[in-house]
């Protein structure tokens, strides 16, 4: 078999790739390990860019994202007991929309199926070869395995992928931050008690007040890293957030069983370049931000549509000049990110360390609250940089 890119993974990169790529003429194979219910069982963060919506409009997925996604002009910083708006949309003139990573993922699964582009679920031992010349892909499918010539891999396969393992690794370099704590999740239905994203930092460590619609909430407490879900029932779990994020919130929550609950640990991670031959890695095969920031997401779909620009551009004009461009292209703005959310991350959370650090995170917690330069700043990026 022969394709134009073969795409492996098909998390919200992949297929928001192929979905871009089939409006412009450009055939893909979608190859992903998991099934299509397992990548929808995922729960993710939901606080997507305008840029990101931009590109969502553009390739065509964006209706029911603009009836049932929420705006937000504004989130709230909780520092000690009280809560300070950084107002979003009169600081930049932008807002943020919240709408599940998941529902991105629904929507843009039901656009692949429509447009008839094939997608290969439980794809097991997806092989890259000669990616530096006559790229091939083989994958085992129904106890066959199959073969594929392409002019390039999309290696959209997330951080455990096998994407980035078929790069030699005298070819990247890596660049990592492990952090000594892990968010612990609860998705759970019940009315938002707060309008905006709630990010509290308080003396027993952080916790995020956050919404996936009116009805339905997603909070997070920062945890030990060998903490069990276990010994984390709900009680305890709503106790210990409403501790962090206030009284009059905790005062309200209801007694609710999760939906969903998980533990994940905060990392950050850059590999590069993020091209090797006719190999393109995007999303999180390249990198990882931390949570705080809400950045994952927004940055794969930069990555993306940076992509799928210099393949149009290599079909359509002959020019490979958006292809050679890519990488630096796309790591100018994950660096960005990055210190975005290593700030934000820095900035709210309960970290082990020195006295002297302490004091300079109080320091810069305080004129954060107190300047509204400091305040511009934050929401120039937490809207986003420009694609
Ligand atoms: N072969 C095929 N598919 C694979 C393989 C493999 N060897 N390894 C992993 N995959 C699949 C995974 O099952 C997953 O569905 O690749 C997909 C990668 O999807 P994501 O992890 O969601 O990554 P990405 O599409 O880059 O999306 C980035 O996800 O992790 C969040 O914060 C991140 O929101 C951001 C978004
Ligand atoms: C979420 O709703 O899951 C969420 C929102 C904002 C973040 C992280 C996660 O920064």
């Amino acid at each position: 078999m022969k394709t134009q890119v073969v795409i492996v993974g098909g998390g919200p990169a992949g297929l928001l790739l192929g979905q871009l790529l089939h409006r412009a003429g450009i055939a893909s194979l979608l190859l992903e390990r998991r099934s299509g219910d397992y990548v929808l069982g995922r729960i993710r963060a939901g606080v997507l860019e305008p840029g990101t919506v931009d590109v969502l409009e553009h390739a065509g997925v964006a209706d029911r994202l603009r009836t049932e996604g929420l705006t937000h002009d504004g989130v709230e910083i909780g520092y000690r007991g009280t809560r300070h708006r950084i107002a979003l949309k009169e600081l930049t003139g932008k807002h943020v929309t919240v709408y599940g990573q998941t529902e991105v993922t629904r929507d843009l699964m039901a656009a692949r199926a429509a447009s008839g582009a094939p997608s290969v679920y439980e794809a097991e031992d997806v092989t890259l070869a000669d990616i530096g010349g006559t790229p091939r892909v083989t994958y085992r499918h129904g106890g066959k395995l199959h073969e594929v010539q392409c002019d390039f891999i999309a290696g959209c396969d997330g951080f455990h992928g096998v994407s980035r393992r078929s790069v030699p690794a005298d070819a990247l370099s890596v660049f990592e931050r492990t952090y000594p704590f892990g968010w612990l999740g609860v998705l759970a239905d019940f009315a938002p008690l707060w309008r905006e994203l709630i990010y509290a930092a308080s003396d027993r460590g952080f916790a995020l007040a956050s919404m996936r619609s009116e009805t339905r909430v997603r909070c997070y407490i920062q945890c030990d890293l060998n903490d069990s879900l276990e010994e984390w029932t709900e009680p305890r779990f709503w106790e210990e957030f409403g501790r962090r994020v206030g009284s009059d919130i905790a005062a309200r929550i209801p007694s609710v069983p999760a939906l969903e609950k998980s533990i994940a640990p905060l990392r950050s991670f850059v590999a590069e370049p993020l091209r090797f031959g006719k190999l393109f890695l995007a999303g999180d095969a390249a990198h990882i931000v931390p949570p705080t920031g809400a950045k994952g997401l927004n940055l794969a779909v930069s990555d993306v549509f940076y992509l799928y620009e210099g393949l149009r551009s290599f079909y359509r004009g002959n020019s490979a000049s958006g292809l050679d461009h890519y990488s630096a292209r796309c790591l100018r703005r994950i660096w960005h990110s990055e210190r975005f959310s290593w700030w934000m991350t820095r900035q709210l959370h309960q970290f082990p360390g020195d006295a002297f650090d302490g004091r300079i995170q109080q320091a810069e917690v305080e004129y954060l609250l107190e300047s509204r330069a400091a305040q511009a700043v934050l929401a120039e990026n937490y809207v986003g940089l420009p694609l």
